[in-house]
């Protein structure tokens, strides 16, 4: 029990924390609630309040009951919010990327992010990984982005920040909306992603990485020689993600700081800013980017799901129980949008010899090999 406490895998709910609660009787028109417990506190659904206090202590998927004196009770589920139930469903400022296409996105960017490596005074050996967002917006694409990263930060709550083995900046330019996405990461499970994100305020990434970012850049400088051959002495990014009108002005800054084969993702709702993106890279080949591919998210419940209605019910002509497997219909259709991926290619190219390939006839014609086999057996 102490081991799933300390890995935040605790079933039981404690104050602060998130909890989504659903009538355990699912209609098509059901509703999920998302409330942070705060003790003495009760929460408001359509059939009465829920006390905090009584939840507090619980485990997640009980069933707990809003009494309604005469008439008959009604129950609800309460459970610890999953990602799209909670990015959905907690206050917004900004348009999010719903949490399946996020997902896909960063699936998109193929990180492959492994524990760091200690010496043995237990310092990084190697410099830390970092990667950049923007806009912030409400969180949901950082949440996703920190969810890939978060096993280079193991050892963070043991031996410090010191020993962060990556990072994600995440920029936005408005105040508000910069803070109401750090909220939405930083208080997502207890806080378990808090550590490998910096958020800040600035007018733009550009302006970000040319007056801001000094630091960050010497913390990742790579002082392989032999690499930086191959790519930007400034380069310290192992991966860009563009969610923000007029992103087209950021690229070739992104760019600059991009490492060799990082990838640069970019969202765009519509195609028009595919086409915008991929003329600027090609038109600017100083950027150095590779175009990979275009792709389409599909509406539905975002990364090209689609979500089945699942439940008992009453079948109404016989009166008997049965089951409902459908399409969900009546629910917002949400989702959907471009993604368009470059990777960052090498400064200097490799010069090689392609030899002429020689053609050899084959010696002996098929019906020779034949004649030959036939010889060895008879
Ligand atoms: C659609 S929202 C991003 C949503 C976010 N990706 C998410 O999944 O929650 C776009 C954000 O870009 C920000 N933005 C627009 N122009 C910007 C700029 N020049 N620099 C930084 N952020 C910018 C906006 O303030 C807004 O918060």
């Amino acid at each position: 029990m102490q081991l799933r406490l300390i890995r935040c895998y605790s079933t039981k709910f404690s104050a602060g924390e998130y909890v989504a609660i659903q009538p355990l009787k699912q209609t098509t028109t059901s509703k999920t609630y998302l409330t942070k417990l705060q003790p003495g506190q009760n929460y408001s659904v359509t059939t009465g309040h829920f006390k905090h206090n009584d939840i507090i202590g619980s485990h997640s998927r009980s069933v707990i009951y809003v009494h309604k004196g005469s008439t008959k009770d009604t129950k609800y589920v309460v459970s610890k919010p999953t990602t799209e139930e909670y990015v959905n469903l907690i206050k917004r400022d900004a348009q999010p990327i719903y949490p399946m296409d996020a997902a896909a996105i960063v699936n998109l960017a193929d990180l492959h992010i492994d524990y760091p490596n200690l010496t043995p005074e237990g310092k990084l050996s190697q410099p830390p990984l970092q990667f950049l967002e923007a806009g912030t917006g409400h969180g949901s694409l950082a949440l996703q982005i920190v969810k890939a990263i978060h096993p280079a930060n193991c050892f963070v709550k043991q031996l410090g920040m010191d020993v962060r083995g990556a990072v994600l900046h995440s920029i936005d330019c408005n105040p508000k909306h910069s803070k109401t996405g750090s909220k939405t990461v930083k208080e997502f499970k207890n806080g378990m992603y808090a550590n490998d994100v910096e958020f800040h305020l600035s007018e733009s990434p550009t302006t970000w990485l040319q007056n801001e970012s000094q630091s960050w850049v010497e913390l990742s400088r790579d002082k392989d020689e032999q690499q930086l051959e191959f790519e930007d002495k400034n380069a310290f990014l192992s991966g860009v993600f563009l969610d923000m009108g007029g992103f087209e002005k950021q690229l070739p800054e992104c760019a600059k700081h991009l490492k060799l084969d990082a990838p640069l993702v970019i969202f765009c709702p519509s195609v028009t800013q595919v086409m915008d993106a991929v003329r600027i890279v090609d038109e600017t080949p100083e950027m150095n980017l590779q175009f990979v591919k275009t792709v389409q998210l599909l509406d539905g419940a975002g990364g090209g799901l689609k979500e089945w209605d699942t439940r008992k019910a009453v079948i109404r002509a016989t009166g008997e129980a049965g089951w409902v497997c459908r399409p969900k219909v009546g629910i917002r259709v949400c989702g959907g949008g471009f993604v368009v991926i470059f990777r960052k290619g090498a400064t200097k190219m490799v010069e090689t010899v392609i030899e002429k390939v020689i053609y050899e006839p084959r010696r002996e014609t098929n019906q020779a090999v034949v004649k030959k086999w036939w010889e060895f057996w008879k």
